[in-house]
């Protein structure tokens, strides 16, 4: 070989290793990355453990801080809301009623005919729209002035069939909000969730301020009754059903309701009704514990949020906020590695991740997961390898599971406060064999998460059962009420006629 064959050669083998050099040095710089994204997955997995232990824990705060809502006002997190609700719809009821529903992201307009027996409940024209976000942080007046509208179109679509001439439209509205009510039918704002900032509106009541807004376009219709949603699904719950006492809405938000003994509760001292009871709202958005599984990305959805210090339940469980949670985990994956390619600023824009997004990608069953990838795409982040691909699958799945076992977690603690988890209350001090016999109980649950994601239901349900144990559990109901909280509203109407 000459002496240039020979150099050639050479240089030949050395560009060779040196190209080899740079792949293995990328390979294993990629390595490195592809760790240190498995260290954020696992990280967050420590984070969101909640082993039964974990949630009895909170099973007991919940009990306790339920207690303490109901001794003394501003006695816990946990408002205990008094709704002046103690019937709930027998089945009985007759007549053509109306309910309007403010929720989260939607409102919803419907009529309901009862003929008189529970089985002839006639659901009539249920209207349902996104809620315009310019009116979450407008003033009361232009609020109310849209609702107002909005009904005025929803009658004039009816023609003269649905009322008589001369009687007035008797009209429930449901209200997603925390209110303090002075009677079923009036009540103040204590303030605002869920994204909503319209200040001039705290302490004023709601329901006139809507009456007021009908009476000014001319609407013959009249306020019966100010429910909050979930008063509104234990309602429907009963209707059907009466061995129905507790309500959840899992939905934008998150709330729970129960039927109480008058006696229990002793901020109200002396409070009668005909039936004993009255059901509370409870505003367990609002609770807290220290047994709570917070992780850093909670901490800064919190300290970002509009209502900060605030509603800490609500913002691990419910469904506004499920979807951030996600987020944030996959953006801190592609800020700490390249996995996601160049990074995306959509990634960064605060609830662009919305639930059913999250919701998509847990459930998506096609084999090269193409709705993640499509899902990915629409937030800036495309051509992700199917590895990355599982990675945000399974970082859905923790968190989501999360939300359902601390969701079941909050119903096992009203029913251990209602006695009705097996164990005898927390302050009986009864062991389970001197207590009463377990009897049926169904927890009504509304709400778009519960209702659309499937992963969440079973993972809340399955909690359940670990918490309570199957033979407790037997007993326990869980019933799916869609558009419960509207329709139950205007069945309270009808009964308190
Ligand atoms: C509100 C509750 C409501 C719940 C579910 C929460 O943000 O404070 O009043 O029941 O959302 O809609």
């Amino acid at each position: 070989m000459g002496k240039v064959a020979v150099a050639f050669a050479a240089a030949a083998v050395v560009a060779a290793c040196s190209v080899a050099a740079v792949m293995v040095r990328r390979r294993v710089k990629s390595r490195r990355k592809w760790r240190s994204v498995v260290e954020i997955l696992k990280e967050l997995e420590e984070g969101c453990d909640t082993p039964v232990g974990r949630l009895r824990q909170v099973v007991d705060a919940m009990a306790v801080e339920m207690h303490a809502g109901l001794a003394s006002e501003g006695g816990s997190k946990l408002k205990m809301l008094l709704t002046f609700v103690h019937e709930l719809p027998k089945g009985t009821e007759k007549g053509t009623y109306y309910a309007l529903h403010l929720g989260g992201t939607y409102f919803r307009i419907l009529r309901v005919h009862l003929g008189g027996e529970r089985s002839y409940l006639d659901v009539q024209d249920v209207e349902r729209h996104p809620i315009p976000s310019h009116l979450m942080n407008s003033t009361s007046e232009v609020l109310f002035n849209f609702l107002a509208f909005s009904l005025e179109r929803f009658i004039e679509k009816e023609g003269d069939g649905s009322s008589s001439q001369g009687v007035k439209r008797e009209l429930a509205f449901t209200f997603s909000f925390p209110v303090k009510h002075s009677s079923i039918s009036s009540g103040v704002l204590i303030k605002w969730t869920k994204g909503f900032e319209i200040s001039e509106m705290v302490g004023r009541d709601i329901a006139e301020c809507l009456q007021v807004a009908l009476n000014t376009r001319g609407l013959d219709m009249h306020v019966a009754a100010l429910v909050n949603d979930t008063v509104g699904a234990l309602s429907l719950g009963y209707y059907h059903d009466p061995d129905t006492v507790v309500a959840v809405v899992f939905g934008t938000g998150s709330n729970a309701c129960y039927l109480e003994r008058t006696d229990a509760i002793i901020k109200s001292q002396g409070l009668l009704t005909t039936s004993g009871s009255m059901v509370v709202n409870m505003e367990w958005g609002n609770f807290w514990s220290s047994h709570l599984p917070r992780t850093s990305y909670d901490i800064d959805l919190d300290a970002e949020s509009s209502n900060s210090n605030d509603m800490g339940f609500e913002k691990m469980i419910a469904g506004m906020y499920l979807g951030d949670i996600v987020r944030r985990v996959i953006l801190r994956m592609s800020q700490e590695s390249d996995i996601f390619g160049p990074s995306s600023s959509l990634l960064s824009e605060p609830y662009v991740l919305r639930t059913n997004l999250v919701s998509a990608m847990h459930e998506d069953d096609t084999p090269e997961l193409q709705e993640v990838a499509r899902i990915l795409k629409d937030l800036g982040v495309s051509e992700v390898p199917l590895k990355v691909r599982k990675l945000v699958v399974k970082v859905c799945d923790v968190v989501t599971r999360r939300v359902g076992r601390l969701a079941a977690a909050g119903i096992a603690g009203i029913l251990k406060k209602i006695g009705r988890d097996g164990s005898g209350g927390i302050t009986s001090g009864r062991s389970r064999s001197e207590n009463q016999m377990q009897r049926r109980t169904v927890v009504a649950v509304e709400g778009g998460l519960y209702m659309n994601y499937t992963m969440f239901r079973e993972y809340m349900e399955e909690a359940l059962v670990e918490i309570l144990g199957e033979e407790v559990s037997q007993y326990v109901v869980v019933k799916a009420m869609e558009d419960g909280s509207s329709i139950g509203s205007a069945l309270l109407v009808a009964s308190s006629q």
